[in-house]
């Protein structure tokens, strides 16, 4: 028998193995194997997802006060053709419609967001509760559970109210924390009995980047280096207070849980036998992911990231950071606050070191002191930075296990696009998308990565931020060109619903055939669609030439302006003549 302090020095050992394995991901471990048949574990859970102001409409009806995306789209030259959100799926009235669409795929759980404005329309509950809007998210909330489909709910997919904006600039603020949590405090006291999941942010990462750096989202402020730092840290602390306040007050009551939604790309050394790389790579990721997942599941921001934008804060001239810091209260009441984890995750980069010297002035980007390569063969049917590299998935997955303590991780966005002038339904890239990466997925659970559910990005073709309606991420499509916004089922619903039936990939016969049967599905919904098509195209005719006030400026614009136009020529062509006789 072992003595008790030869023992307890194993203990030591072991704890001090596991301990130092828990920190590192092994970069030189190839992820990239054949395809994987197998099935998921029981009671794993299928869902699909689409949010408040991609899909809702309704921008201004019913008491709801306006958003930043409101405001920030009504601004000429900020999305793709001046495109908004204002009625957008018309989802706001067509819950029936939409709640058979998720019937259809035999889900398990539908992810959406509510939208702050619709049931605080100025943001701050002592101004003004929307009952209206309540009722809306009632009425969905309500119909889901009939049909025995578990709501996800997130609570800020990026429309704050545009008055938290204006008075104090929105997430540069620190008073962002508790108007946050009272907004979430009443989520939980009006739906809490229903709602069992919550997400708190979906993707801060967009928010503070997009937001605060670069401007491409709402707000549309650049203040570089510093303005995507702070707006982080009010929303990690947000974050933390909606926690504590759902584990204080609610949780006993509800017996539900609260997590947030992270984003994160891949990234994957060029040479993966170069230190340089991997180190440059590692950082990609802990600047994307880490940023949030750290001081949330390890107590602070990943200490690569206060190194180098502590240095280049230093080389710009600064007495502090640019990076906030937290102080050792605020670090472990921050640790911990996630019962789950979101994964938002869509593609993959590869990353190399590059240096960006400190004169380049502030930035993000050039903090991290990388640069990022795709691989031209990757596939990449829609949005541009949409490359299909499923490997990157299970890679990403393992990582997050090592990192973060093997959390309970929902995958809560995941899919691929196509350009919107694309009307071809039988969509092969989707169906391979989500055949690879969800194998990927299956292939981290092996691994021993504790994935519970995953998420289909999106129910809907929909509005995708800057980039207007010019990207489909729908499993169905719709038909923005009519007005009552029609959705025609792509092959990959098909597809997918075979995937849930099935639980997984049972055997390569089978996955075959679904390949096959979802293609036949198809053609007709194309024809349905080109009929549909038409007729709308002719009805837009009809409408230009019964509606006066149009006809009138048709005729203004097709026939006065190039008379008129003529008409001038011809006459300084006249008086032209006339002048050069009189000189001769
Ligand atoms: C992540 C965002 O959360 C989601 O709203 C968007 O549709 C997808 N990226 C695709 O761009």
């Amino acid at each position: 028998m072992l003595q008790p302090h030869v023992l307890s020095v194993c203990h030591v050992l072991v704890l001090v193995l596991c301990l130092s394995a828990a920190e590192d991901f092994d970069w030189t471990k190839n992820h990239r194997g054949s395809f994987y048949y197998g099935t998921f574990p029981t009671g794993f859970s299928w869902g699909v997802g689409s949010s408040a102001y991609q899909t809702e409409g309704a921008w201004d009806k019913d008491g709801k006060g306006m958003s930043i995306w409101d405001v920030f789209t009504h601004k000429k030259g900020k999305v793709m053709y001046n495109e908004t959100g204002d009625s957008s799926c018309e989802g706001y009235y067509k819950v029936k419609d939409d709640i058979a669409l998720l019937k259809e795929l035999k889900l398990n759980h539908y992810r959406f967001s509510i939208s702050w404005p619709r049931i605080m329309p100025t943001g701050i509950k002592s101004d003004h509760v929307n009952e209206k809007g309540i009722k809306y998210y009632d009425y969905l909330i309500n119909l889901l559970l009939e049909n025995k489909i578990t709501p996800i709910v997130t609570l800020y997919h990026w429309d704050l109210p545009q008055v938290l904006q204006e008075r104090y600039g929105g997430w540069q603020n620190l008073s962002m924390i508790n108007y946050f949590n009272d907004y979430a405090n009443l989520c939980f006291e009006r739906f809490g009995n229903r709602v069992k999941y919550w997400i708190t942010f979906n993707n801060p990462w967009s928010i503070a980047v997009e937001g605060y750096e670069t401007g491409e989202h709402a707000p549309g402020m650049k203040l570089r280096g510093s303005g995507p730092y702070k707006a982080a840290h009010y929303i990690i602390k947000a974050h933390a207070k909606v926690w504590h306040t759902y584990d204080n007050q609610w949780r006993s009551k509800q017996k539900g849980m609260v997590g947030i939604s992270l984003n994160g790309d891949w990234g994957e050394p060029v040479d993966i036998t170069s230190q340089k790389d991997i180190e440059a790579a590692e950082r990609y990721i802990q600047f994307y992911l880490g940023w949030f997942a750290n001081p949330i599941f390890n107590g602070d921001y990943p200490q690569v990231m206060k190194d180098y934008i502590g240095r280049k804060s230093a080389q710009q001239g600064l007495g502090t950071s640019r990076l906030p810091t937290f102080s050792s209260q605020e670090k472990s009441y921050i640790k911990g606050t996630c019962d789950f984890l979101g994964i938002g995750h869509f593609t993959t980069r590869y990353i190399t070191q590059k240096n960006f010297p400190a004169s380049h002035g502030p930035s993000y980007f050039t903090d991290r002191d990388l640069a990022e390569l795709v691989d031209p063969r990757w596939p990449d049917p829609g949005s541009e930075w949409l490359y299909s590299v499923p490997w990157g998935f299970r890679r990403l997955l393992n990582f997050v296990k090592i990192q973060y303590g093997n959390p309970m991780i929902y995958v809560t966005e995941n899919g691929v696009s196509e350009k919107m002038t694309c009307t071809e339904l039988c969509d092969d890239w989707r169906m391979q998308y989500f055949k690879e990466y969800i194998n990927e997925m299956l292939k981290a659970i092996k691994d021993g990565v504790n994935v519970k559910g995953y998420t289909a990005w999106s129910l809907l073709d929909k509005f995708e931020w800057d980039e207007g309606y010019s990207e489909r991420f729908g499993l169905y499509y719709v038909d923005f060109r009519n007005k009552n916004k029609p959705r025609y089922p792509k092959a990959s619903v098909q597809y997918y619903k075979r995937i849930i039936s099935s639980n997984g990939f049972p055997n390569q016969k089978e996955a075959e055939n679904w390949h096959r049967k979802a293609i036949e599905t198809c053609s007709s919904s194309n024809q349905l669609l080109a009929a549909e098509q038409q007729r709308t195209t002719a009805a837009n005719i009809l409408r230009l030439i019964h509606d006066p006030l149009t006809s009138h400026m048709e005729m203004v614009t097709e026939i006065v302006v190039p008379t008129v136009c003529i008409l001038c020529i011809l006459l300084s062509a006249i008086f032209l003549m006339f002048l050069l006789r009189r000189h001769n």
